[in-house]
């Protein structure tokens, strides 16, 4: 059984907790998009964990991970992650492979990341300044440092030099540590594969690959330019394997409302109390970065285009507990964008300008009232695609199957 578990909105949808519940029936988890810009959070119950780059496996199972060559692998999270999980008693050493294929985030990325977002000004993305844009871009540029290129320091060393004196006449950026980047790599240097010596131990097993991010910060379908670097939507499992796979099940990830952090459209937004009363309800802060996410409404129109670009034949709603004990929930199922009336958007780049047509439920106390049957039938029946579980609370076992 090959299943992707992936997000349809903006990221944050809870995707890190469902893949963790999930992995129970997996051999292995994979990670195919993104790098430490994701933060995935699952609670145990007595304690939390919250992954950037190593996979949401259930740290108490016998689950296997792998980090394919989609994902760009700052080496320093990879090591803390790694060093925090030992602490807890938690020994991922045989349990984790990484490709290596996969490219390196280096400190320069990162200053990049930064100095890119201030000079774009007004026109910020908003992004994590985890380097992951600069990481992505110069693995395309082929300046980039692959895993791979460590097994010959003195090579290594040649081709940091390049891509340094670069960063310098390029964009100003000094950076020479490169010892520091080194020692980080012997410390994880046992956990590197290259993608065939794997390829045949995933085709034999049962494998969940977990997204990233979410369709709608796709680097391609996504509402560019306020987007992540890589192919967070289904079609990225491929191209971060590096080889063909079959998938079996596509398993989408949504909220009962939406958040975003960052920069960029967001139709169903909410301001004010409003917005600020959805943010307390739900604890809607970055787990990597902190930052208040924006929230608003559940977007028919945006889910539906997720749906159909991802080929997404399931679904799970997480977080409509949040919802409950308000008066009224709203669901955006229209868009109006210059006077035409717009189900589903055949793309993204003015949405920014529609006006939303809303269908207002009555609340509902708690998830057993029929007010919230009647909320999941509607999303159901709009979609045409089945809501499987239903996610409550920040726990990994609380969740419901329908
Ligand atoms: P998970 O996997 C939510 C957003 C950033 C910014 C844009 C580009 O936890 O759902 P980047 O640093 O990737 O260049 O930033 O993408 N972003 C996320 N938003 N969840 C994430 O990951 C995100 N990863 C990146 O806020 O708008
Ligand atoms: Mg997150």
């Amino acid at each position: 059984m090959k299943t992707v578990c992936f997000g349809l909105q903006w990221g944050d949808e809870g995707k890190g907790k469902v893949t963790t519940y999930l992995s129970k029936d997996y051999d292995y988890i994979v990670r195919y998009s993104g790098g430490s810009n994701a933060g995935h959070t699952v609670e145990y119950g007595d304690f939390k964990l919250i992954h950037h780059l190593i996979p949401s496996f259930d740290i108490r199972k016998d689950i296997k991970g792998y980090i394919s060559n989609g994902v760009v692998v700052d080496l320093e999270v990879l090591n803390k992650e790694i060093e925090e999980l030992r602490k807890m008693g938690f020994d991922i050493s045989q349990r984790l492979w990484i490709s290596k294929l996969a490219h390196v985030v280096l400190p320069i990325h990162k200053i990049l990341d930064e100095k890119m977002e201030l000079s774009r000004g007004e026109r910020a993305v908003g992004t994590t300044k985890r380097g992951i844009g600069p990481a992505y871009a110069d693995r395309v540029h082929r300046i980039g440092i692959r895993l791979a290129d460590f097994e010959n320091i003195d090579e290594l060393r040649e081709k940091l030099l390049t891509i340094t004196a670069l960063y310098k006449e390029l964009y100003s950026i000094e950076w020479e540590e490169y010892d520091e980047v080194i020692e980080q790599y012997e410390d994880m240097s046992s956990l590197i594969v290259s993608p065939l010596e794997i390829k045949t131990e995933l085709e034999n097993s049962n494998v969940i690959f977990e997204g990233t991010q979410g369709v709608l910060l796709d680097i391609d379908m996504g509402t560019y330019p306020y987007v992540t670097g890589t192919f967070c939507n289904t079609t990225g499992v491929e191209s971060g394997l590096g080889y063909v796979t079959k998938l079996d099940k596509r398993i989408g990830i949504f909220k009962a409302y939406v958040t975003r952090v960052g920069e960029g459209p967001f139709p169903t937004e909410l301001f004010g109390d409003e917005g600020e009363m959805l943010r307390k309800a739900g604890k809607e802060y970055g787990a990597t970065t902190g930052r208040p996410r924006r929230c608003g409404w559940l977007d028919l129109p945006l889910l539906k285009y997720a749906i159909e670009i991802s080929g997404c034949d399931e679904m799970i709603m997480t977080k409509a507990d949040v919802l409950s004990g308000m008066e009224k929930v709203k669901v955006g199922v229209r868009y109006d964008i210059d006077g035409k009336k717009v189900e589903m958007p055949s793309e993204l780049s003015n949405i920014g300008r529609s006006q939303v047509e809303y269908v207002e439920f009555n609340g509902w106390k708690n998830l057993e009232d029929k007010e919230f049957d009647h909320f999941t039938k509607f999303i159901e029946s709009e979609t045409g695609v089945k809501i499987t579980y239903i996610s409550t609370g920040a726990r990994v076992d609380q969740i419901t199957k329908m």
